[in-house]
């Protein structure tokens, strides 16, 4: 990563022009890093294409090697094989770097009857409770108990069970769907996330031979006990990549056009650009956005798929920032995902929140000045505000956009927009 432009710290971006073009989307980063995990179930080779060049994908081919999995890399595929001896323990180093990595439990769990993870801790957007993956791996026939910062999971035999969960939270839904191919007898999980992510993950797992249905729906029902085997498999696009880009469209009253996702994964953000006023036309794989007149205010709330997807609630508030009219943005997903407001604030977004909502008033005129990324999403809006801010903003903390958003630079250049990458005082 050093001396490298490329993954330098900063990038700098300047203001005012409209982005014009077309952007190929790379796989979705929340589907990658679990077909990833996935591959422990088996010790076939898998083949994983349309794999993101971002770095939680190097965080969990560092985990999977030192789980002693094969990973090798060519372009944009991955070849895993998980044929040789397993460890059973996640390290901490790892787990801290990428909580996503708590999606190895239920294949480690499935795979050799135990495993060890190390408590993931929290993030800046909320504590990242892990309580209701463990309640279902208890339901499933597990023990749990968790010591010296460890999660010890341990059981002979898994056995089928209906898992009801109290939220239908991704991860839960994505361990418990993984630990359920290995149990004896049908699994069902009621109120199970239904992002297309998680249809993903079903359909590479059936390509290794589970068997299940549902996904996609509330109910999820897996006959365990298949023997699973290798499987070809090309990740989803990443939807949250899309609507990253089609909202820094909108916002530069431009035209952009985004290659390889089916519309439906963003049903409801792309009504709530079309009552905003952005002109939204999807065909086939592609789905284009144009604006040249005024935007209106809208009201938005984040939920569950297929609601308003919490992972563009920041970039979003940066669109509403420029709606002729007051929006309110409620989150109701994470706790505390407001972070970026302030560094917001110092462009001059003039937007307060309270609680789990935020009043945005607009049309604002931001003007250009040195921010700090806090996090994945809010580094993504603050990108967003740079290409519309007055005069040159420096984005610093790329490194947590560089987490999900492969070759930004790039395809932001490709789109016209005055994008540099700028390394850190000291960095080489
Ligand atoms: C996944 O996180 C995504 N990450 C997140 O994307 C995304 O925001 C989130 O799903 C919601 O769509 C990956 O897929 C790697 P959850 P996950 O379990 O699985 C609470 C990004 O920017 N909860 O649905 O952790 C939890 O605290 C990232 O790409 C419990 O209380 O999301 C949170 O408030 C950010 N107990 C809510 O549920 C649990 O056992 C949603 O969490 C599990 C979750």
């Amino acid at each position: 990563m050093e001396g490298n432009p490329e993954h330098a710290g900063r990038l700098l971006v300047r203001g005012g022009g409209r982005l014009l073009g077309d952007v190929a989307l790379s796989g979705a980063k929340n589907s990658a890093l679990k077909l990833m995990a996935a591959t422990l179930l088996t010790s076939g080779p898998c083949r994983i294409r349309r794999t993101p060049r971002i770095s939680d994908v190097d965080t969990m081919t560092e985990m999977l090697r030192a789980l002693g999995v094969d990973v090798a890399r060519d372009g944009d595929e991955l070849f895993v094989s998980a044929a040789g001896h397993l460890n059973d323990c996640a390290p901490y180093e790892l787990v801290r770097t990428m909580r996503a990595s708590i999606v190895v439990m239920g294949p480690l769990v499935a795979r050799l009857g135990e495993a060890m993870i190390a408590m993931p801790g929290g993030c800046n957007i909320g504590p990242r409770r892990i309580d209701f993956h463990l309640r279902g791996l208890e339901k499933l026939g597990a023990a749990v108990e968790i010591e010296h910062g460890f999660i010890k999971v341990r059981c002979g035999q898994l056995r089928g069970a209906v898992v009801s969960l109290d939220y239908p939270s991704v991860g839960a839904t994505e361990n418990l769907v993984m630990a359920a191919t290995a149990a004896e007898g049908e699994t069902v999980i009621e109120n199970a996330a239904r992002e297309p992510e998680i249809a993903d993950l079903c359909a590479y797992l059936r390509g290794m031979g589970a068997e299940i249905e549902g996904e996609g729906t509330s109910t999820v029902r897996v006959a365990g006990g298949r023997p699973l085997h290798g499987v070809d498999h090309t990740v989803v696009a990443d939807r949250i990549e899309a609507g990253t880009y089609l909202i820094m469209g909108a916002a530069t009253a431009g035209d952009v056009a985004v290659h390889g996702l089916d519309a439906e994964h963003l049903e409801l953000f792309l009504t709530k650009l079309g009552d905003m006023g952005v002109e939204v036309a999807a065909h086939d794989d592609v789905i284009r956005v144009r604006r040249d007149g005024p935007l209106a205010p809208v009201d938005v709330s984040t939920l569950p798929h297929p609601g308003f997807a919490t992972d563009l609630q920041a970039q979003m508030m940066v669109l509403l920032l420029l709606a002729e009219g007051t929006s309110i943005l409620t989150e109701n997903v994470f706790e505390n995902r407001f972070v970026v407001v302030d560094e917001l604030n110092r462009l001059g977004a003039g937007i307060t929140t309270s609680g789990h909502h935020a009043v945005v008033s607009g049309p604002r005129g931001l003007t250009g000045t040195v921010v700090e990324a806090p996090d994945l999403r809010g580094g993504a809006a603050l990108v967003t505000a740079g290409l519309v801010a007055d005069g040159v903003t420096e984005v610093r903390g790329m490194h947590h956009v560089d987490r999900g958003y492969e070759d930004l630079v790039g395809k932001l250049g490709r789109l016209g927009a005055d994008v540099e990458r700028v390394a850190d005082q000291g960095e080489r």
